[in-house]
């Protein structure tokens, strides 16, 4: 409030504000230094802070602005265009998002390739540092620090809640900082004399999945990691939570980590796991980014499955009954699959129901007799088509995932969209819950396809089995992944043209169609990874009963909150932009 005041009387009201700042600048400011105050570094402390980090500085701009005027160059929009959808072209570019509605701040930014529609900032960052280094990462944190500048973490830029971006910031850019060791004798850093070591994948914090898997399946091991090939292995993902494919055999990712090496808001590195740090341990698995920056991860593996089983089929239909019926006899299925362990990713979209279902260890006549009575009962209904229907079987993990992830890889990226989800727990796939459950998921996504024509939703069995078991350690995971079976995750998207007003609204509709949800669950809550920016009493939402914990572990590690973002640890202190702190 504050703050918009100045921005709002100019000039002169901003030098009252730099008097009255200065004479405690030990006291950490209310609110961000931005780039037009007298608190922002000079060209010269730039240029040092530039060679102290290995001349690793960029001054960022927004990644489609050279296909806008007055920046307009017709071979770098060439290529812009040719990339703009593409998931490697925006990893490979320290200004962008796999979302581009994180791109953007309050309706700003610089979207798409029409020439003249107008180029901001928007929330890309001032400044990137392309960290090679632990001394590059722990030289940014205390830079920003000093300098009382938003920081930014980010490796892949696939949040969906945009904790990796933000307005008037500096981001920390990980994805450079490369390194996997795979070992069968991992002993964490302080455990007893005569530990036994474990097989275990060492990830620097650059590592993206498609590169951790292809390392463990040279090695013969499997890892518990995302269904997606660019999600990165050893950050957000893994804080948050992190689901598989084989998650119900093995269990979260951080049922699965043995160790992390971080580097905290004091610039200090930390081991933290079983026998050290045991409190911050316990809150990197699970209580999401906002601790420290993650350097490097150390997760369990596994020996390899005998074989994957890889079921797929689209249904159509236009006779909404006739859905309604598949809908219903799809839910009282859940409860059967789980228990013969397979994984799910479902696809739905107006008419359409894209199944892909996974199972280690199994034949292909087992997965059939489990699978395919589905198909044929929705085959039995009036107007419904079935394509792409096949069994498939890989010899490895990796040969699996290679088959599953192109499907969607090429085709997420560059795109505004928000979501909205809520697990559902184990027990409203049990007979007597079918109707509520059916009825409420009708009437969600009815709700949903009114708001936008581009709507769909993800309905992912990820949880139940190892996951329901969790691990015989603590971990700070939203205990409610225990009783959950399915993560339901609802989009809608919009073009780039879309005036900011009609995106609120639309994002407003959103979460509110997960109201009915959130009404037949109470406590079931969701996966902050997958949460919904603007999820109401996010705090037990996303964390549940550890929230306190969490809270006061925050205070301790982060106690400035240098590592602040949306709907992380302590960020009810901050205004809604977190840019300066309430009250
Ligand atoms: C296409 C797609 C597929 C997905 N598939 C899955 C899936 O299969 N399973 C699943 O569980 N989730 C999945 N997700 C969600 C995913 O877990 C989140 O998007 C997660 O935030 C990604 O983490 P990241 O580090 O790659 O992304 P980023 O956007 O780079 O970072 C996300 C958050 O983590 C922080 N962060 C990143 N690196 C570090 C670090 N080294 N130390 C400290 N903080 C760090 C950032 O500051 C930010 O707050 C998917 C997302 C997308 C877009
Ligand atoms: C580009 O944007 C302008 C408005 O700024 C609009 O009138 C025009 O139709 C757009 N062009 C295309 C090709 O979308
Ligand atoms: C891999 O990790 C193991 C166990 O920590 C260690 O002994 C080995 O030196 C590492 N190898 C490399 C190449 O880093
Ligand atoms: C995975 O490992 C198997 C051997 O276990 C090998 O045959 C295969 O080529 C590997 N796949 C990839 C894509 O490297
Ligand atoms: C549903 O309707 C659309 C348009 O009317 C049509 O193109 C499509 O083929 C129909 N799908 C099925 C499964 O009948």
């Amino acid at each position: 409030m504050v703050r918009n005041i100045f921005l709002l009387l100019g000039i002169a009201l901003l030098i009252n504000h730099a008097v009255i700042a200065a004479p405690q600048p030990t006291k950490p400011s209310q609110c961000h230094c931005l780039p037009d105050e007298p608190c922002w570094p000079s060209e010269s402390t730039w240029s040092a802070f530039n060679s102290a980090v290995g001349g690793n500085l960029i001054a960022t701009t927004p990644v489609a602005r050279e296909c806008h005027d007055p920046y307009y160059d017709k071979a770098k929009c060439d290529a812009i265009k040719k990339g703009y959808h593409d998931g490697n072209w925006r990893r490979s570019l320290p200004g962008a998002m796999i979302e581009t509605t994180w791109e953007t701040f309050h309706g700003q930014g610089c979207l798409g390739v029409n020439q003249t529609v107008p180029c901001n900032q928007g929330a890309v960052s001032i400044y990137t540092v392309k960290a090679t280094t632990i001394a590059d990462v722990q030289t940014t944190i205390r830079f920003a620090s000093e300098h009382n500048i938003r920081l930014t973490v980010k490796n892949t830029g696939h949040d969906f809640l945009g904790r990796s971006s933000a307005p008037s910031s500096i981001n920390l850019w990980l994805s450079s900082m490369k390194g996997i060791n795979i070992t069968k004798d991992f002993i964490p850093d302080g455990a007893p004399q005569g530990t036994q070591g474990q097989g275990a994948i060492i990830l620097k914090s650059g590592v993206i999945w498609d590169e951790a898997y292809k390392a463990a399946n040279d090695s013969n091991v499997v890892v518990v990691g995302a269904a997606h090939y660019s999600v990165g292995a050893a950050g957000g993902y893994c804080l948050g939570g992190g689901h598989s494919p084989i998650s119900p055999h093995l269990g979260l990712c951080v049922d699965n980590v043995l160790q992390f090496t971080m580097v905290t808001a004091d610039g200090q590195v930390h081991i933290a796991n079983s026998h050290k740090n045991e409190d911050l341990f316990w809150a990197l698995r699970g209580g999401g980014p906002g601790f420290g920056v993650v350097v490097e991860a150390v997760y369990r593996t596994h020996p390899a499955f005998k074989n994957m089983i890889y079921a797929r089929a689209t249904i159509s239909t236009n006779d909404t009954v006739s859905m309604d019926k598949i809908m219903r006899d799809f839910y009282s299925r859940h409860d059967a699959w789980s228990s013969q362990g397979w994984s799910a990713y479902v696809l739905g979209a107006q008419g359409l129901l894209v199944l892909q279902f996974v199972l280690p260890d199994a034949t292909v006549e087992q997965a059939a007799s489990s699978f395919n009575p589905f198909l044929d009962y929705a085959r039995s209904l009036p107007a419904v088509t079935l394509s792409n229907v096949d069994i498939f079987t890989d010899s490895t993990y990796y040969s699996w995932f290679n088959r599953y992830a192109p499907m969607f890889d090429q085709t997420y990226a560059g795109v505004n969209t928000r979501i909205s989800s809520r697990f559902l727990p184990q027990s409203l796939f049990q007979p007597d819950s079918l109707d509520l459950l059916s009825t409420t998921m009708k009437k969600v996504t009815g709700d949903i396809a009114s708001i936008s024509p581009a709507w769909a939703f993800f309905h992912l069995l990820i949880a139940g089995g190892q996951v329901k078991q969790g691990n015989s350690v603590e971990t700070s995971v939203l205990p409610a992944w225990r009783e959950a079976l399915v993560l339901y995750i609802s989009f809608v998207g919009w073009d780039d043209s879309t005036p900011y007003a009609d995106q609120l609204t639309m994002a407003k509709k959103l979460t509110e169609s997960t109201d009915a949800l959130r009404a037949i669950t109470p406590g079931a809550g969701t996966y902050q990874n997958e949460g919904d920016p603007s999820e109401p009493d996010w705090q037990q939402s996303f964390f549940g009963d550890n929230y306190p914990r969490l809270r006061a572990l925050k205070n301790k590690y982060d106690p400035n909150s240098l590592f602040i973002c949306r709907r992380c640890v302590g960020s009810e202190d901050w205004d809604e932009d977190l840019m300066c702190r309430q009250g």
